[in-house]
């Protein structure tokens, strides 16, 4: 059911059934953080490996104490300034946090979501919510309440519908070594405002697939259709053409009768609007039968750099000469 009913939700999740829950970001696959049979139903569901932790969303950052310890100052400054909102911080676990949430690491991914309706239901609730992306693993995040329900059918009993998504792609995640602060994860706040807040942030984003953190593997986020990432779409239909071909493209669009349908992400060269954008695009194009997607690269920076680590690991290929 989809349903923008609260206490529809509330209910369910108290049951320790699983509800999605619309967050800023991409909608969540929802089930009470201090009850192990719900989490594993979220795994399941997914078709989620066990060694992938879960993110845990909180009220406030009032609460972070409880399921946290040993937070370096820059994780606090950070949590002062941004949330609630796109960050999570990966930090070291108190014992209340379940294993099966963190797939045995000591550390837990901790966030508060940015979403009026979401934030009611967690202040009602007396349990924090976990909650990764609501969709099957390595597939597109959802945006919108349809795309949950394309995703799970008469599985999932409980959507609560929240709207479009406004900002489009993930949280941004940030850990800590020895205090220091690494980024895990491109994600919906740009890394400079990170930076202007906290200084230097180490970069370490896992591309292989075998990483400590399996969500940033190279091959996630991906549509079914064979995907191509490249600075010249023009040349990629002249290779292609005769195919059939659909089109990412940031800004302009291009003009060509090789192609079947076309995604702009921003008319006006907007990197928030593109990124709230891009799944809905990808979704679309991913069910017109295509043979492939061609996505151009987005200029490099700001949330740029998130758009372009998605389109990365939506494709097959980046043909970076062309
Ligand atoms: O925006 C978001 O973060 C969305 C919304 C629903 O909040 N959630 C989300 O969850 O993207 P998920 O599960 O799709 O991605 C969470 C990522 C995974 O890549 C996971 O490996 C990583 O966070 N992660 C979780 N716990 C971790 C930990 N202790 N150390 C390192 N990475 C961790
Ligand atoms: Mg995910």
């Amino acid at each position: 059911m989809i349903t923008t009913d609260i206490n529809i939700a509330k209910e369910e999740l108290i049951k320790n059934e699983l509800v999605a829950i619309p967050t800023e970001t991409v909608y969540g696959l929802a089930g009470n953080a201090f009850n192990d049979s719900a989490i594993q139903k979220i795994f399941d569901l997914k078709k989620r490996p066990n060694s992938n932790p879960l993110i845990v969303h909180i009220k406030s950052s009032k609460v972070l104490h409880e399921l946290a310890t040993d937070i370096p100052q820059k994780a606090q400054k950070l949590a002062d300034v941004f949330w609630p909102g796109p960050l999570t911080l990966v930090l070291k676990k108190r014992f209340i946090i379940s294993d099966l949430i963190t797939a045995g690491k000591e550390t837990v991914a901790i966030r508060v979501p940015n979403h009026p309706m979401t934030l009611q239901l967690l202040q009602e609730l007396e349990f924090p919510l976990v909650a990764p992306s609501a969709n099957s693993f390595g597939a597109i995040s959802p945006t919108c309440s349809e795309h949950v329900q394309d995703y799970f059918k008469d599985h999932l009993n409980v959507i609560l519908d929240g709207g479009n998504c406004i900002q489009g792609i993930e949280s941004t995640i940030i850990g800590f070594e020895n205090h220091e602060p690494i980024l895990y994860r491109y994600g919906s706040l740009p890394i400079e405002e990170i930076e202007e807040i906290i200084g230097p942030v180490r970069i370490h984003i896992h591309d292989n697939n075998y990483p400590e953190a399996p969500g940033m593997m190279s091959k996630h986020y991906a549509p079914k259709t064979t995907t191509y990432l490249t600075q010249n779409v023009s040349h990629l239909i002249e290779l292609f053409k005769g195919q059939k071909i659909g089109v990412i493209v940031f800004q302009n669009e291009v003009n060509s009768q090789h192609i079947s349908f076309q995604e702009v992400l921003s008319n006006d060269g907007n990197f928030n609007e593109a990124s709230k954008n891009l799944y809905g695009a990808m979704h679309r194009l991913d069910k017109q039968n295509l043979d492939i997607i061609i996505a151009e690269k987005i200029p490099d920076k700001n949330l740029g750099k998130s758009i372009n680590d998605r389109l990365k690991r939506a494709s097959n290929n980046t043909i970076e000469n062309y």
